[in-house]
């Protein structure tokens, strides 16, 4: 969607999938290499971000799906812009724990708004798509046990009910069919240093390509 030398890297997936443990094996990984990797996640970021990131997952609000949405973006916008961009102009890898796609998932499919809107907002106010992204893809269920094994308190979208997670997780997948050059799948079911090696694998082809 833009021209840049740098490359864009998201991990994406449901809660307790092993985004985090992902993101930390990918950050050694290209360091290793020589590589200069920024670190980022959303929503959040920046300074502005995490503030919006308080708002958005603090339990103690009732925020309607619209809101949801557009502080999302808000939050997006302002990484794109002051950390993303600028990096990528200088040629870094960005490596972020969740991007646009996770707004397909949870305010699309989760929260069942209209997809041509979040479209709408992603070409206006982010212009740009990851060069890849890793899905760590995990049933549900195994998901939020392992959310809850982490034993911090649930934010506001982690106390979602099933259905909801079940709606994010099908329309993450239906995105990695329709573009399966740009998102990998990961079978996140399997021991963590399975798909941490799975991961860095399909790294490797992808930077080797
Ligand atoms: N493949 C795996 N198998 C079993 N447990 C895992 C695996 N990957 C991560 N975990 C554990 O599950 C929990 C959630 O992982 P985390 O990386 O924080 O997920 P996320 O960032 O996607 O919510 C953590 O306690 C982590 O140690
Ligand atoms: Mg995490």
């Amino acid at each position: 969607m833009s021209q840049h030398s740098g490359k864009l890297i998201s991990i994406e997936g449901g809660e307790g999938a092993g985004k985090t443990t992902v993101f930390n094996a990918i950050r050694q990984f290209l360091s290793d290499a020589g590589l200069t990797v920024i670190g980022t996640r959303e929503p959040g970021g920046t300074e502005v971000g995490e503030r919006i990131r308080q708002v958005l997952l603090s339990p103690d609000h009732r925020i309607v799906p619209e809101a949801e949405l557009l502080l999302m973006f808000a939050s997006r916008a302002q990484l794109v812009r002051e950390l993303i961009r600028p990096a990528l102009a200088e040629g870094h890898y960005v490596l972020t724990d969740r991007f646009t796609d996770a707004s397909f998932a949870y305010q699309g499919g989760g929260r069942g708004l209209p997809l041509a809107q979040i479209e709408a907002l992603e070409r206006d106010f982010v212009g740009i798509r990851p060069d890849l992204t890793l899905l760590l893809d995990l049933g549900v269920e195994q998901g939020m046990a392992r959310a809850h094994a982490r034993g911090q308190a649930l934010d506001r979208i982690e106390q979602e009910r099933t259905d909801f997670f079940q709606r994010v997780r099908d329309t993450y997948r239906q995105r990695a069919g329709q573009e399966p050059e740009r998102i990998v799948i990961i079978d996140a079911s399997q021991p963590q240093d399975d798909v941490v090696r799975q991961v860095l694998a399909a790294l490797g082809r992808w930077m080797a390509a």
